[in-house]
């Protein structure tokens, strides 16, 4: 168990009629596990040493699965934002039989002093629950009602990475931190990784007009996509609604085809396996398929990891929306008017080398690159090769 995690058991008398665990007693278990953990680090009486009270702005939860009494959840602490005067932190309730994700919790809290005014967040906070972490390129920025963790490096002409699922923006690690020359942005889309995670109205147009609002908070008017899989799915989205936003393209592992009936009816069953046996299984049937044979332990480690960490409604959010996209064939013959780069990894065994150099073949002027050594994922699983072909698309 980690410093910033605590287990609680849940108690008969704080379920309802039905032996769920009420909604104002998942309430006071976050606020036990929140307290605990201070507790057993810079101590419950943080706050009151620097005079300062945390109080709550605001509270969103997510419920996922029923508790039921004896059940010992695991409850994990994160800050996703520090401010000046306001932090915000992020609670995850698990299963601890399972690892089955009961809860996800956001709040944001406003430190006061005695007289109600805001003042500075105690140091120790920061440094307690992010120890050796604390990095201003990551942010959180709300985007049409939806608060999205951001990371951002380099100063430049704009690269946008967009992740596939169920992933999040980690997966570009190296290339957002060493791809030279460029402004590199790299958001968690809605549903996935640290941003926020909605129950309703996840579609590819969505994604795409979340990526277009980042834009406009981040004074972007045009930038090169960068999407892999499902992200290029979207990238093809963004093509249809902002097209005039676009300077440059790379597809990665992905395709411009529609899914088939067989494969909507996969998605369905996909979503219905979730929720039957939680995100662990999702977890076994998927790694494996996302790397090439004989992968790092270590790679292997973060993806699943990625995927546990995935919420409910963000998966289902997405697994609908690449059921319900569109077939964007029809847009492959204009992508002339930009550069094209087409990447895959030999060993993709969801989307084939095959798949990819007939995309490369449709779209007039477009280069492929092979990575050798990867399979669905090559910016994780060989994360140099894959800056460097994309650092010889952008820098010919
Ligand atoms: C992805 O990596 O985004 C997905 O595997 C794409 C898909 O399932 O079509």
């Amino acid at each position: 168990m980690g410093a910033s995690e605590v287990d609680l058991t849940v108690y008969p008398d704080e379920c309802d009629a039905f032996g769920h665990l009420n909604q104002a007693s998942f309430l006071s278990l976050f606020e036990r596990a929140r307290w605990e953990v201070l507790a057993h680090g810079p101590g419950m009486d943080v706050f009151s040493r620097a005079g300062a009270w945390p109080a709550v702005r605001k509270t969103t939860i997510d419920y996922h699965l029923a508790a039921l009494p004896g059940d010992v959840l695991r409850f994990h602490q994160a800050l996703t934002h520090v401010g000046r005067t306001s932090f915000t932190m992020r609670q995850t309730a698990r299963r601890r039989a399972d690892d089955a994700l009961i809860a996800t919790a956001e709040f944001v809290f406003v430190c006061i002093n005695r007289e109600g005014r805001p003042i500075p967040v105690p140091t120790e906070i920061g440094s307690y629950f992010t120890p050796g972490q604390a990095d201003d390129a990551i942010q959180r920025i709300t985007v049409r009602g939806v608060s999205l963790a951001v990371e951002t490096r380099g100063s430049g002409p704009a690269v946008l990475f967009i992740h596939g699922y169920p992933l999040d923006r980690t997966i570009w690690q190296h290339q957002v931190a060493h791809l030279e020359g460029f402004r590199r942005i790299a958001p968690d889309l809605r549903g996935m990784g640290r941003s926020d995670a909605p129950d309703l109205g996840y579609s590819m147009a969505t994604y795409a007009d979340d990526l277009a609002g980042l834009l406009e908070v981040l004074g972007e008017e045009s930038v090169v996509l960068c999407g892999l899989s499902m992200g290029g799915y979207i990238a093809f989205e963004f093509l249809r609604r902002h097209p005039d936003r676009v300077r440059g393209l790379v597809l990665m592992d992905t395709k411009a085809e529609a899914d088939p009936p067989e494969g909507r009816k996969a998605r369905d069953a996909q979503l219905a396996m979730v929720r039957e046996s939680g995100v662990a299984a999702l977890a076994d049937q998927m790694v494996p398929k996302l790397l090439a044979p004989g992968a790092a332990a270590g790679t292997v480690a973060q993806l699943r990891a990625m995927i546990l960490a995935t919420p409910v409604p963000g998966l289902a959010g997405a697994l609908s929306a690449m059921r319900d996209r569109a077939d964007s064939r029809v847009l492959l013959p204009e992508l002339a008017r930009i550069p094209v780069l087409v990447v895959s990894g030999e060993a993709d065994a969801v989307i084939p080398v095959s798949v990819a150099e007939a995309l490369a073949e449709a779209i007039p002027g477009a280069h492929l690159e092979i990575i050798g050594g990867a399979g669905h994922l090559p910016p994780m699983e060989q994360p140099e090769a894959t800056t460097a072909a994309l650092q010889r698309f952008l820098n010919p």
